[in-house]
């Protein structure tokens, strides 16, 4: 358990190298501390919420945006038949996601990949039929400019499931920017479902009942 680090570091957080600094000291504890300890339960609703909604052939792949340790990947996984690939800044949380395995002693993840998701990746567009993120949409991380990249890696028709922090989607107005790209024509009207982030069961501390909304839509032709 590492009591130096909590949500109050990451949600101050200014830049990339700050976001890679704390994650390099996190990630060694990040599920005992964060997801054991917090009683996390977000990433089961980001990928609950794409599995009922997908309808994607069993080989397309998925690429989970921020995937740190990987529990976002084995959740997948054990939910659909669909390879997933996983992109994130941080090279100490990428490698947790590379010991992930699954029953079978498979690795959860097909590819990992260390990037910057608000720089231009260097990804086909149509690469993906699917994205998932969760919680790297929220403070002091990625705002709402990083989806249209996002949206270009999916093919049309494809789905994304995108967990934001809700307070920080009214605080960043993700409602206005998702407007631009239906206007635009870009992607279909999400649909927006509210999810908890914690389970109160299992867990007490000061972010017990934040809620995030998991915006679901698709890439138009
Ligand atoms: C709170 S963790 C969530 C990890 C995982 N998805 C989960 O639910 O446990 C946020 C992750 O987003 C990553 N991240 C933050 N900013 C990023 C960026 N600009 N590009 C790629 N990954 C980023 C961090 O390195 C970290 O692993």
């Amino acid at each position: 358990m590492n009591d130096d680090i909590g949500l109050h570091d990451a949600y101050s957080l200014k830049s990339a190298s700050d976001v890679k600094r704390l994650y390099s000291r996190w990630a060694d504890t990040f599920e005992e501390d964060f997801i054991v300890e917090h009683g996390y339960v977000y990433h089961r609703h980001v990928v609950e919420e794409f599995t009922r909604r997908a309808d994607l052939d069993p080989t397309e792949a998925i690429l989970d945006v921020g995937c740190g340790t990987g529990v976002g990947g084995v959740e997948l996984r054990r939910r659909g038949p669909w390879p997933v690939d996983g992109l994130d800044l941080s090279p100490e949380m990428l490698a947790k996601a590379t010991d992930k395995v699954d029953g079978a002693g498979t690795p959860i993840y097909r590819h990992l990949f260390e990037a910057n998701v608000l720089e231009p990746l260097n990804i086909g567009d149509g690469s993906y039929g699917g994205v998932i993120s969760i919680g790297t949409f929220t403070h002091g991380h990625v705002g709402p400019d990083a989806i249209d990249q996002l949206v270009s890696l999916v093919r049309p028709g494809g789905l994304l499931s995108i967990g934001i922090n809700e307070a920080f989607f009214a605080k960043a107005d993700f409602g206005t920017h998702l407007e631009r790209l239906v206007s635009a024509r870009f992607i279909t009207e999400p649909e927006l479902v509210q999810v908890p982030m914690y389970d109160p069961a299992v867990a007490e501390h000061d972010h017990v009942d934040d809620t995030g909304l998991v915006a679901l839509f698709s890439p138009l032709e």
